[in-house]
């Protein structure tokens, strides 16, 4: 199919280079130049896993992109919007979407042919009906369901697993005004064998991305309420507990041949520093707020969300137990990142933490395998931003792991060669709490 994809962000960009890679013709549109030009070049202006390979292979053979959104439309079938959609004010700002919708509106009003209108970024159930749609039959001056159809594409992208994610899917959901609309989204997805899809109503999609982001959240929220209670109570390590609680036949299956099966699932049921990253705080408090327009008092998700941002003080807890004063404490943080591969480090816990330290004036050095350039326009030289490892856990009183990245693996062997044993706080739990002298960590 000839696909235009609006926006080409982190969402529109791996979805542009996947549906190319599945054999449509795509074309990328940005009002960012400069993000195109580098498109057009084969560099990915974003890192993730996999996507420079594949924008490499696919560029100028079926996949380009453009800062011409008219042109785009009026030579396409169907149109993905996938601009941002932030929170802004306590609510989720549309202003991105209605800027696109009103742009595409325009270019309809000059098409002859049937055009299909997806909304890909993630809105609150109704945006789609009640924003996307009265805005291009206002613009194009036609009806929509007859000129041009609507419909809601969500996506379950996980950072630095995105194009394995888009490639295999667990799922793909079809939303549509129509019978006609998800009939041609799900053309889109012909070539993908024997994924579940499930056909519903634009609103429907749109709550269904929803449901499935505050759902993991609340898990995560949940481990970090029950490991900080273990931490208080004592002589309980949160790890054992979650084991135990893993162990749950209905949470891992128990296979004829014995075996159990375990799900990812049981991931988000870890206690750690709290969630970050573009999707989780944003939409559950997007969530929350369409919510109480909604007379729902959202309770749950309101606790979710305040546990969260209390989750990186429980570090900073166990880092004044040891140095109540922290002025002049050599401290390293190791991972900015709000997860271990992706330079991303949108709400990520490190930042409240590495603000706080500065204000204490402790002396900060910090490591991240990829985030550092990133932390650097945020952190400026507040803090030491070391290269490597090794020399980011020397001369230091006290380590905070803050991301749960592979390199970090090799922490224990390296600590056995410092002349003194450091603090070391794993606010991920994901070293082993035999392997290093003086640990501590979140719910333990
Ligand atoms: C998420 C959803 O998984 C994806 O389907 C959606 O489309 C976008 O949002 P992502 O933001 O990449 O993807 O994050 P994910 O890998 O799901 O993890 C999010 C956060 O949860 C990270 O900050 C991680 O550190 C944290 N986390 C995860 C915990 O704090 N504890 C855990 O036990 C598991
Ligand atoms: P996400 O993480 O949801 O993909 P991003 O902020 O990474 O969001 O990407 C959104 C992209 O949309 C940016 O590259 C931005 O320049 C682009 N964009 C915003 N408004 C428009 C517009 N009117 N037309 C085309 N692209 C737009």
């Amino acid at each position: 199919m000839k696909v235009s994809i609006i926006g080409a962000g982190y969402v529109g960009l791996v979805t542009g280079v996947c549906l190319a890679e599945k054999g449509h013709q795509v074309v990328c549109v940005d009002v960012n130049q400069e993000r195109v030009e580098k498109i057009n070049q084969a560099i990915s202006p974003i890192y993730e896993r996999g996507l420079e390979g594949l924008l490499k292979k696919n560029i100028k053979v079926n996949l380009e992109a453009t800062t011409n959104l008219y042109k785009s439309i009026v030579e396409t079938e169907i149109s993905l919007i996938a601009v941002g959609t932030p929170f802004v004010n306590n609510e989720i700002d549309l202003t991105y979407i209605k800027e696109v919708s009103h742009q595409i509106g325009q270019a309809l009003k000059e098409k002859s042919t049937y055009h299909l209108v997806v909304i890909k970024s993630t809105v609150v159930p109704g945006t789609t009906d009640t924003v996307v749609l009265p805005i291009l039959e206002k613009a194009s001056g036609k009806k929509a369901g007859i000129h041009f159809g609507v419909a809601m594409n969500p996506e379950f992208l996980r950072e630095g697993e995105a194009i394995q994610d888009f490639m295999f899917p667990d799922r793909i959901i079809l939303g549509g005004m129509d019978e006609k609309s998800i009939e041609i989204l799900g053309k889109l997805y012909c070539s993908f064998d024997r994924v579940d899809t499930l056909r519903t109503n634009n609103k429907t999609a749109e709550m269904i991305k929803y449901t499935s982001n505050s759902l993991l959240a609340t898990m995560i929220s949940f481990s970090n309420e029950i490991g900080n209670l273990c931490a208080s109570i004592g002589d309980i390590d949160v790890v054992d507990v979650m084991k135990g609680v893993h162990l749950d036949k209905r949470l891992s299956p128990i296979m004829p041949d014995g075996k159990r099966v375990v799900p990812s699932f049981t991931a988000y049921l870890e206690a750690g520093c709290g969630f970050g990253g573009s999707c989780f705080p944003k939409d559950v408090k997007a969530l929350i707020a369409h919510g109480k327009k909604f007379g729902s008092q959202m309770r749950l998700l309101d606790a979710v969300i305040q546990i969260n941002e209390q989750q990186p003080g429980q570090i900073l807890l166990i880092l004044k137990k040891h140095f109540p004063v922290l002025s002049g404490i050599r401290i390293a943080v190791l991972g900015l990142s709000f997860k271990p591969n992706t330079d991303d480090l949108r709400e990520s816990p490190s930042i409240p933490i590495v603000k706080y330290l500065i204000e204490q004036n402790a002396i900060v050095k910090a490591y991240d395998p990829i985030a550092g350039h990133e932390a650097y326009q945020l952190f400026g030289d507040t803090i030491e931003f070391c290269n490597d490892l090794g020399q980011t856990i020397k001369d230091v009183q006290a380590i905070v792991l803050l991301t749960r990245w592979e390199e970090f693996k090799k922490i224990p062997e390296m600590m056995i060669h410092l002349n003194t044993q450091p603090l070391f706080i794993d606010g991920r739990r994901m070293l082993d709490k035999y392997h290093i002298k003086r640990y501590e960590g979140i719910g333990l």
